[in-house]
């Protein structure tokens, strides 16, 4: 007779044989043991694996899954950018279109899938570019375009003078330099012929009211939605989880999310939003204003440690003439003289070399050529605009890249120079005494006049090939910066 496991009849021995130890009392807790282990060892035997052989198999997997994920991601930037676009001509706000159109997208299903370190953060992935209430309202604010003083009403600047030259100035956060700054532009020459778009990377109320006080010209203020500044933690600010600035050398750095620059470095804030400040400026001045669009001259952009010479404007307006009539490689105009073998402060010619970081201009097809090296400007790895625009992508145009300036430069850079009750700056006086002995000195120089000749200057090619200075390896910055150059296409169509 065969017996059913619940039938079989107990044991009727009185002593316990082996089997009965070591079925019933030692097997049960041991199998138990090695339930509750398993994890473990498979973790440790996974580990291992992945370790010992580099996971070849593992790693190309991955790069595939990275590859798939990243035209994922790139659709998601252009139906942002598109969502960008529709908000402007629908006169909503991002956030508006995006309660009425959700993108298809789990994010439960990236955060499983998508595990490189750089968007280990599905938020960040999804909501691309990222935005809160500050950066929503000061899309808002772009669009609305209010002109200072009030009761101006917008401007449209193609009805300007056909030789004006607007001027962006471009600011962040240092009050006491932008009011010696808009006090020396009160007394430009033909400042109120033209008009001025001050760019804000991040809101401080105190820059903001300066500008706001302004008379001696019609004024526009905009924000940089996308600022780090307009962030606290999370990108573009530094986000849990960001990799250190500066690794100690040699350690590396595991489980961290980021990509260093080819030093070593990671991202940080405070040293990108420069470029991301600029490139964002050039996209929304150039290609989204509405009062700009149908404007084929001159625009001017300067720094807020900028200070121009009652001249200047002038100087540019003649620049300019002399750029269209003689020389006909010149890309830009600019009023700051960059470094250069044989160039005599003071001569009564003109120099056409390259396009200086101070006080420069140009129009709408060199932003267009520049606009073309959007890719390369985003990567390119080096956080300064100017560098970055020289080295990627300007050098791809020479010999033809030429800035004419006038050899006397009338504009001061003053971010040197110590403010009140304040260390001087290395080798420069306080910022009162800087710029009255400035003044002085070109007030004794002549204007340019249209007939001077001009002087082609070697250009300084020797850094064709030069990698960058760094800081700017994290491809969450690459993205931004493209994002960027993304937005136009709509709104120009
Ligand atoms: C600006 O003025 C120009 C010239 O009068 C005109 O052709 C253009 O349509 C205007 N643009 C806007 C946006 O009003
Ligand atoms: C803009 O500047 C470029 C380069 O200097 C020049 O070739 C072009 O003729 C200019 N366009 C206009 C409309 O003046």
């Amino acid at each position: 007779m065969k017996y059913g496991r619940g039938l079989r009849p107990p044991s009727r021995s009185s002593g316990r044989g082996w089997r009965w130890w070591i079925f019933r009392v030692a097997l049960p807790p041991t199998l138990m043991l090695v339930f509750l282990l398993q994890p473990l060892f498979y973790f440790l035997v996974h580990r291992g694996s992945q370790q010992g052989a580099a996971s070849a198999q593992g790693d190309s997997a991955r790069s595939a899954e990275l590859l798939s994920w990243d035209a994922r991601i790139q659709d998601l930037d252009e139906r942002r950018g598109n969502r960008q676009v529709d908000a402007w001509s629908q006169g909503k706000s991002v956030q508006q279109l995006d309660s009425q159109v959700q993108p298809k997208v789990d994010k439960a299903e990236i955060s499983s899938k998508f595990d490189h370190p750089s968007f280990a953060k599905p938020e960040v992935a999804v909501g691309w570019p990222p935005s809160n209430l500050l950066s929503i309202q000061m899309l808002e604010f772009n669009r609305q375009g209010r002109w200072i003083p009030a009761g101006q009403g917008p401007v449209n600047i193609s009805r300007l003078a056909p030789d004006a030259i607007p001027i962006v100035l471009y600011v962040h956060n240092r009050p006491s330099y932008l009011r010696v700054v808009l006090d020396a532009l009160s007394h430009v020459h033909g400042i109120e012929e033209t008009v001025l778009i001050v760019s804000h990377d991040g809101y401080y109320p105190e820059v903001a009211d300066i500008v706001g006080e302004i008379t001696f010209t019609r004024v526009k203020q905009i924000f940089a939605p996308y600022s780090p500044h307009n962030f606290v933690d999370s990108f573009p600010n530094i986000s849990p989880g960001d990799c250190p600035e500066r690794p100690a050398a040699g350690e590396v750095q595991v489980g961290c999310v980021g990509d260093a620059d080819q030093y070593g470095n990671y991202r940080a804030p405070r040293i990108v939003s420069l470029k991301h400040h600029w490139f964002w400026l050039m996209n929304h001045v150039w290609d989204e204003m509405v009062e700009l669009r149908d404007f084929e001259g001159h625009i001017m952009f300067m720094e807020e440690d900028h200070v121009l010479a009652p001249k200047a404007y002038r100087t540019l307006q003649v620049l300019a003439k002399v750029k269209g009539e003689r020389c006909p490689h010149c890309v830009a105009v600019n009023l700051g003289m960059p470094l250069h073998d044989g160039g005599n402060p003071g001569g009564n010619y003109f120099v056409a070399d390259w396009m200086a970081n101070m006080g420069y201009a140009f129009n709408r097809s060199t932003w267009q050529r520049m606009r073309d090296g959007a890719r390369t400007f985003c990567t390119y790895s080096d956080y300064n605009w100017d560098e970055t625009l020289k080295w990627s992508v300007m050098a791809h145009w020479a010999p033809v890249r030429l800035g004419l300036h006038a050899a006397g430069p009338p504009i001061m850079h003053m971010g040197k120079c110590g403010l009140h009750g304040q260390a001087d700056g290395a080798g420069c006086a306080e910022i009162d005494d800087q710029v009255a002995a400035f003044l002085a000195q070109e007030a004794d120089r002549p204007p340019p006049d249209e007939s001077w000749g001009i002087r082609e200057e070697g250009q300084d090619l020797n850094r064709i090939g030069f990698s960058g200075w760094g800081g700017w390896g994290d491809r969450r910055d690459h993205k931004l910066c493209m994002f960027f150059a993304k937005l136009p296409e709509g709104l120009r169509s």
